[in-house]
C-alpha cells in the first residue's frame, strides 16, 4: 500500500488514482490521522499532497517529524514539498508577484531516478510560497525561472520533493515521475489490477458472509449493480436484492434491470412495482423539496415491507465508494450512502451489519469493475440519474401521462446523442417536461400542446457545470423528432444555462 496523506489541496483524489493507475493499490488519509495509523499501514511509500497553507506558519496542517525517519520513501507535491523543507531545516518564504507560478511552466530538470526517461520540460505550477533552501542533505534536482528549488532530494534518506503537481495532465511528463517514484524508489509490485481486485473481494466477502444472507437495495444505477454483482458472485443465492420501480425511472429501465440481474445472472431478484402507490403520494404535489422527501420516504417504507417479507437479513449491501468515504470525513466507521441516493437508511429493517464492497474504489474503477464482471456497457456508462427520477424532471405535479411523454421524449434525445457519438461525452444529458402547454400548428391544425426542454452539461462531478455545446444539426434531429414522434408535445427549447447560477437538474 502507498497512503496519500491530505494536507487539502485540490488535487487529492487525483494523486490517489494516478497512484492507481500504476497498479498500485492507496489510500488517503488525512494528516490528523497520526503516525501511529500510518505505521500500522505498514507503506511502502508515502506521497504528501499539496495544500493552500503556509508551512511556516504556526497553525499550518502538519505532521509528526517522526515520519522522515520510518525508512518509507517520501514525495512531497507543492505545500507537501514546502512542508517537508520547512520541518527539515529548510527555508520556505512567504511569496510574491516574482515568485508566485500558476498554471504551464518551463522547467530545467537535474539529474534524479525520479526523472528518468522525462524529455519535456513543462510542468503545472500553482503556488505563492517557495523554497528558499533546501536542507541539508538535500541536493536541488530542477529549478524554473522564479524557483529555486523546483525540486529536491534526499536520496539516502529516500526523501524528493517537487513545487509542481506532476498529477495533473499539463505536466507533461508527470506520469513518468509518478512511476519512477513508485517503482524505482518505492519499489512496489504494482500488481493491483481489476482482476485481482474481483479475486481478493470474492474471497474476503465469503470469509465474512460465509453461508448467512446479505440484502441489497439495487437501483439500476451504476454503484449498487456492480455492488451486487460482486456480492452475487461472492455468495450467489444467499443474497437477494429488492428493486423498488417508483415508475419515475427512463424508458425500458425497469425491465432491463431486470433482464440483466434476473435473466443474464441468475440472482434473487424481488422487482417492486410501486409506481401507482408513488404516484399516489405525489398527487397534488408541487413544490420540489416536498416531491423528494416524499418519494424519498416512500422508497423506504416499500424497502421496509419487502425486507420484512424476507425474514432476518444478516447483512445490508450498500454501493458506497470511495469519494463518498473521503467526502465524509474518512471515518473508519461505515458510512452510509443512502440506497436509491433518496432518504437516508431504513431504520426498521433487520440487519446485523453493513457491508460495502465497493468502499475502496473510484467511480472509474467501479465501472471496469462492472464490466469485468459482465454487466453491459449500456448500464455502465449511463449519465448519473436523480434518485427522485422523472419525480423532478415533471415540473410541477407528477402524473402518469406527464412521465410517459418525457419518457418518451427522453428516449429520442438518448437515441440522438448515441447515434451522434456524444453520449459519452456528455456528462449528464436529460429532457424536462414543464408544466406548460404553448401554441403550434402541425398539418393545418392548431395544437396546443407541451413544451419539453432538454439539458446537455459538461463536468466533472455535478458539482459546476457547462452547458454541452451540441451541434446545431444534432439538436435540428432532436427537436424534429420529439415533436413528430411523441405525441402532446409540439415545442423544444434548449436549456443554455451553467451552473452554477443554475442547477442542473429543473427542480
Ligand atoms: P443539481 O440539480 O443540484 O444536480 O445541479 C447535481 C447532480 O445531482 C443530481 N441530483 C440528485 N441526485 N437525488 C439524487 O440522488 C436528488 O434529489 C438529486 N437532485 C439532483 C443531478 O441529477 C446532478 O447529477
Amino acid at each position: 500500500i502507498v497512503l496519500v496523506i491530505d494536507f487539502g489541496g485540490q488535487y487529492n483524489q487525483l494523486i490517489a488514482r494516478r497512484v492507481r493507475e500504476n497498479n498500485v493499490y492507496c489510500e488517503i488519509l488525512p494528516y490528523t490521522c497520526g503516525i501511529e495509523k500510518i505505521k500500522e499501514k505498514n507503506p511502502k511509500g508515502i506521497i504528501f499532497t499539496g495544500g493552500p497553507n503556509s508551512a511556516y506558519l504556526e497553525d499550518s496542517p502538519k505532521i509528526s517529524e517522526e515520519i522522515f525517519e520510518l525508512g518509507v520513501p517520501i514525495l512531497g507535491i507543492c505545500y507537501g514539498d514546502q512542508l517537508m523543507a520547512h520541518l527539515l531545516g529548510g527555508t520556505v518564504e512567504k511569496g510574491d508577484n516574482m515568485t508566485r507560478e500558476y498554471g504551464k511552466t518551463i522547467i530545467d530538470y537535474g539529474q534524479s531516478t525520479i526523472f528518468e526517461g522525462v524529455d519535456t520540460n513543462q510542468v503545472w505550477m500553482s503556488h505563492t510560497d517557495y523554497i528558499s533552501q533546501a536542507p541539508e542533505g538535500f541536493e536541488v534536482v530542477a529549478t524554473t525561472k522564479n524557483c529555486p528549488v523546483a525540486a529536491m532530494q534526499n536520496v539516502a534518506k529516500k526523501l524528493y520533493g517537487v513545487q509542481f503537481h506532476p498529477e495533473v495532465e499539463h505536466s507533461l511528463d508527470g506520469d513518468k515521475i509518478l512511476k519512477n517514484f513508485l517503482y524505482n524508489v518505492c519499489e512496489v509490485a504494482g500488481d493491483w489490477t481489476t482482476s485481482s481486485f474481483i479475486d481478493d473481494k470474492v474471497a474476503e466477502i465469503k470469509a465474512m458472509v460465509g453461508d448467512k444472507k446479505a440484502l441489497c437495495a439495487l437501483s439500476g444505477g451504476v454503484d449498487s449493480s456492480v455492488a451486487a454483482a460482486l456480492m452475487h458472485k461472492a455468495i450467489g443465492k444467499n443474497l437477494t436484492c429488492v428493486f423498488v420501480d417508483h415508475g419515475l425511472l427512463r424508458k425500458n429501465e425497469g425491465d432491463d434491470v431486470e433482464r440483466i440481474f434476473r435473466e443474464k445472472f441468475g440472482m434473487n431478484l424481488v422487482r417492486v412495482n410501486a409506481e401507482d402507490r408513488f404516484l399516489g403520494k405525489l398527487a397534488g404535489v408541487t413544490e420540489p423539496e416536498a416531491k423528494r422527501k416524499i418519494i424519498g420516504e416512500e422508497f423506504i417504507r416499500v424497502f421496509e415491507e419487502e425486507s420484512h417479507k424476507l425474514g432476518k437479513m444478516d447483512f445490508l449491501v450498500q454501493g458506497t465508494i470511495y469519494p463518498d468515504v473521503i467526502e465524509s470525513g474518512l471515518g473508519d466507521s461505515a458510512t452510509i450512502k443512502s440506497h436509491h441516493n433518496v432518504g437516508g437508511l431504513p431504520e426498521d429493517v433487520d440487519f446485523q451489519e453493513i457491508i460495502e464492497p465497493l468502499r475502496e474504489l473510484f467511480k472509474d474503477e467501479v465501472r471496469k469493475i462492472g464490466l469485468e464482471l459482465g454487466i453491459e456497457e449500456n448500464l455502465i456508462f449511463r449519465h448519473p440519474f436523480p434518485g427522485p427520477g422523472l419525480g423532478i424532471r415533471v415540473i410541477g405535479e407528477v402524473t402518469k401521462e406527464k412521465c410517459d411523454i418525457l419518457r418518451e421524449a427522453d428516449a429520442v434525445y438518448m437515441d440522438e446523442l448515441r447515434k451522434a457519438d456524444l453520449y459519452k461525452e456528455i456528462w449528464q444529458a436529460f429532457a424536462t417536461l414543464p408544466d406548460v402547454k404553448t401554441v403550434g400548428v402541425m398539418g393545418d391544425e392548431r395544437t396546443y400542446a407541451y413544451l419539453v426542454g432538454i439539458r446537455a452539461v459538461a463536468s466533472s462531478d455535478g458539482m459546476t457545470s457547462d452547458w454541452y455545446k451540441i451541434p446545431y444539426e444534432v439538436l435540428e434531429r432532436i427537436s424534429n423528432r420529439i415533436i413528430n414522434e411523441v405525441e402532446g408535445v409540439n415545442r423544444v427549447v434548449y436549456d443554455i444555462t451553467s451552473k452554477p447560477p443554475g442547477t442542473i437538474e429543473w427542480e
